[in-house]
């Protein structure tokens, strides 16, 4: 009997040439697996195609719950955004993927995993760092790193095997999407000077076009997690779905981003992220309002190293898993609600609200009620101030630095 092999299967030109390759290559049984994270398209036309392609096998799977409540809302949770811009919706959509791989091969007893991704970019190496980490005696194979086909040849390497081609090949660009966001690279784009065409764009309308009233939206957070928009309980995929939707529609959540690859190459990549945008920004505004300046600050550093692992492929490390502890305590009080206003591209917080907030009214206004204590603060300032003075005193000020006394 032939050995099985695991493929992870989107039903596009590339894994479904590599469902053929495999079989002939490798003389592989091929289990197609279909992880639905959100823009996979309709799971029974995409198992059909598979079996059609030559899958032996071809399982689909809605894993949405999953990917938000697992990978998702950690991230949000510690405002994970690679290089100050990309909120990391393929980069988190990978190791559940390869994850999913992993569970199916050992239930098939298959020796190998595949996946679709290049040689040239980040994908490969989440999938196989994360499979290496949860099953190291699995093979990997990675066709489309191996076949050396451009995508000329492999397009007519379906054709010749009457293998389906997507309408969506005609497209210039390449395109992954899940709930989180979509990405948008090659063709025109691959020139950093050239603005992106309406046409890269399918989640969010230009802001040219967008409706000229704004909308505004309450947020629901619950230690550190979206749990309801304007006061409606809501479930982490369908309250991502409605902002999606909503924040798209005013054109917010574009992103153009000439960003840095681990395997060294610099590219440009256009995201879509309309949810990732506003729940990104509201959660730092409960943060905000909820956490001490010392939190914040250590939460920055938190929030890069994590958004470096995310983006490097290292989803199943101790590292990860320890920084998520520690997040997960973080987020105890990051409950309240907040309110922002999305118009012509823009989302904008107006509001916050929290039974735990640190905002103290009594301290903070300039009218009557004030009950801050500015007779405390001449003292406060003499002691904040006295290193300062110090040094100055001994070392000289700003513009005239003393030179130290030479001792012979
Ligand atoms: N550059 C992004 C990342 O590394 C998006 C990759 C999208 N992948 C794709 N096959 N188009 O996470």
């Amino acid at each position: 009997m032939a050995d099985k092999v695991v493929l992870a299967y989107s039903g596009g030109l590339d894994t479904s040439v590599a469902i053929k390759w495999l079989a002939d290559k490798y003389k592989m049984e091929v289990i197609a697996l279909t992880a639905d994270i959100g823009g996979v398209g309709e799971l029974p036309a995409i198992q059909k195609k598979a079996l059609k392609t030559g899958a032996v096998k071809a399982l689909t799977v809605d894993a949405k719950g999953i990917f938000v409540d697992s990978f998702v809302f950690p991230a949000l949770k510690a405002n994970a955004i690679y290089e100050g811009q990309y909120p990391l919706a393929t980069a988190l959509g990978r190791p559940l993927i390869a994850k999913m791989l992993v569970d199916t091969a050992r239930k098939e007893k298959a020796v190998a995993v595949a996946h679709g991704s290049t040689g040239k970019g980040n994908d490969q190496v989440r999938f196989d760092v994360s499979v290496i980490a949860l099953a190291p005696e699995l093979k990997i194979v990675a066709p489309a790193r191996e076949w050396g086909m451009t995508r000329e040849e492999t397009i007519a390497y379906a054709e010749k095997h009457d293998i389906p081609i997507p309408i969506k090949v005609s497209s210039p660009y390449s395109i992954d999407e899940n709930l989180w966001g979509r990405s948008i690279e090659c063709g025109v784009l691959e020139d950093p000077w050239v603005e992106p065409p309406e046409d890269v764009f399918a989640w969010t309308k230009s802001p040219a076009v967008s409706p000229d009233k704004p909308d505004y939206v309450e947020i629901g957070f619950e230690e550190g997690i979206p749990v309801s928009l304007n006061g409606k309980k809501l479930d982490g995929v369908a309250l991502i779905q409605r902002l999606n939707e909503t924040a798209g529609k005013h054109g917010v959540g574009r992103i153009d981003h000439v960003e840095s690859r681990l395997v060294g190459i610099k590219s440009r990549e256009i995201y879509e992220a309309p949810a990732a945008t506003v729940l990104l920004k509201a959660h730092q505004a409960m943060e905000a309002m909820t956490l001490s300046h010392q939190q914040l600050r250590f939460n920055e550093k938190v929030s890069s190293e994590y958004a470096d692992i995310i983006y490097n492929g290292l989803w199943f490390t101790a590292l990860r898993r320890d920084l998520a502890a520690y997040v997960d305590r973080a987020q105890k009080h990051v409950t309240g609600t907040v309110r922002v206003k999305l118009f012509k591209g823009n989302c904008i917080v107006v509001g916050r609200k929290s039974p735990v907030s640190l905002y103290d009214y009594s301290l903070a206004t300039y009218d009557k009620g004030d009950v801050f204590d500015q007779g405390a603060a001449p003292g406060f300032i003499h002691l904040w101030g006295l290193p300062a003075k110090v040094q100055a005193k001994v070392q000289g000020g700003e513009g005239k630095e003393q030179k130290p006394k030479k001792k012979t």
